[in-house]
């Protein structure tokens, strides 16, 4: 039995495993049960009982040898193996993103979506304005004097500071009214607070306004520019109605009704912007004229996705919300 071969052997063998597979395969080959080494122990008894302690002694060498080589190599593979797959885990920040969409988008969104991208095309432009107002730009200015009744109407909610939480988006009016020059053409998006809560009421909620200044404009304007969005928002030729009605900030003013299965439905309020509203923002009233509209959202997300309780839409019932028609 030549023990330094074996030796020999087992540093080759070691030196040229370069997996784990390697590895196991080796300690078949050595320590298995047919191995090399437990081969030599299984002869141990064959030899002279002198020789037999020197033999031992080789042989438990031959293992400690083995397992040093063994922890040594395994650590050697281990961290080239490491490093092929941190290699293979690389991510490559060139390759296109992901845009496909998740989720989905409120009904209140999308129908303020579906509104402003149809009187973007008309030209107007959308305006923001504060949801805190002081009381110039909700009422005063808007033609609702101190003592006028509109203004128990609104049921307001008052800061301590005297301000107030915007009940109308048509303060947005004022604010471009004193911003740009004329001609003029605003849609505003926006929520509006009232003191108010039953199954068509919500404390907050939402309003579209409209503003176009213009010279020489006239309620024919105004109706054929509603009657239009009506039916690109109901896809529809619809039945439209414009009624007689009151606003301090316009005049004439009208509601417009559309029929609907049960009958009149009323969709907003428009009307020719008054006269006063134009001269307090500074406004020549006598070279220019507009008119005005305001709608409420909540009713037109309601049906245009048939939802009876419009509490629904604060709800976070996913499934309510998810914006399927
Ligand atoms: N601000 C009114 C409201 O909240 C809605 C409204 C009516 C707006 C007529 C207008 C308008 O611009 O012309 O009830």
């Amino acid at each position: 039995m030549d023990l330094s071969k074996l030796k020999a052997d087992l540093k080759k063998d070691f030196n040229s495993s370069s997996s784990s597979i390697d590895l196991q395969n080796l300690k078949v080959k050595y320590l298995g049960k047919k191995g090399k080494i437990t081969n030599l122990s299984k002869k141990l008894s064959t030899f002279e009982k002198k020789h037999r302690p020197k033999v031992g002694k080789k042989i438990n060498e031959l293992k400690l040898l083995f397992n040093e080589l063994n922890d040594k190599t395994s650590l050697k593979i281990e961290k080239k193996e490491l490093e092929i797959e941190i290699s293979k885990d690389q991510v490559d920040v060139s390759l296109p993103v992901d845009t496909s969409q998740r989720g989905g988008l409120h009904p209140i969104t999308r129908t303020i979506e579906k509104i402003s991208s149809y009187f973007l095309t008309k030209g107007y432009l959308i305006e923001d304005g504060p949801e805190i107002e002081s009381e110039y730009y909700n009422f005063d200015a808007l033609n609702i004097p101190q003592d006028h009744p509109a203004r128990d109407m609104h049921d307001t909610f008052y800061l301590s500071t005297g301000d107030l939480l915007r009940t109308h988006t048509s303060p947005v009016q004022i604010h471009a009214l004193e911003k740009y020059e004329m001609p003029l053409k605003i849609l505003c998006p926006g929520k509006v607070y009232r003191s108010d809560s039953d199954p068509t009421h919500t404390p907050m909620f939402h309003q579209i306004e409209g503003l176009v200044i213009d010279k020489n404009v006239n309620f024919g304007n105004l109706k054929k520019e509603l009657v239009d969005f009506l039916n690109y928002f109901f896809g529809k030729d619809l039945k439209v109605r414009f009624r007689p009605s009151y606003f301090p900030f316009t005049e004439p003013s009208a509601e417009v009704d559309i029929m609907d299965q049960k009958g009149w439905l009323e969709i907003m309020g428009c009307g020719m912007v008054h006269p006063n509203v134009l001269k307090m923002s500074g406004i020549d009233y006598k070279k220019y004229s507009g008119f005005a509209f305001g709608l409420g959202i909540e009713r037109m997300a309601k049906l245009d996705y048939s939802i009876s309780d419009m509490r629904i839409l604060f709800e976070n019932d996913l499934k309510a919300i998810s914006g399927k028609k």
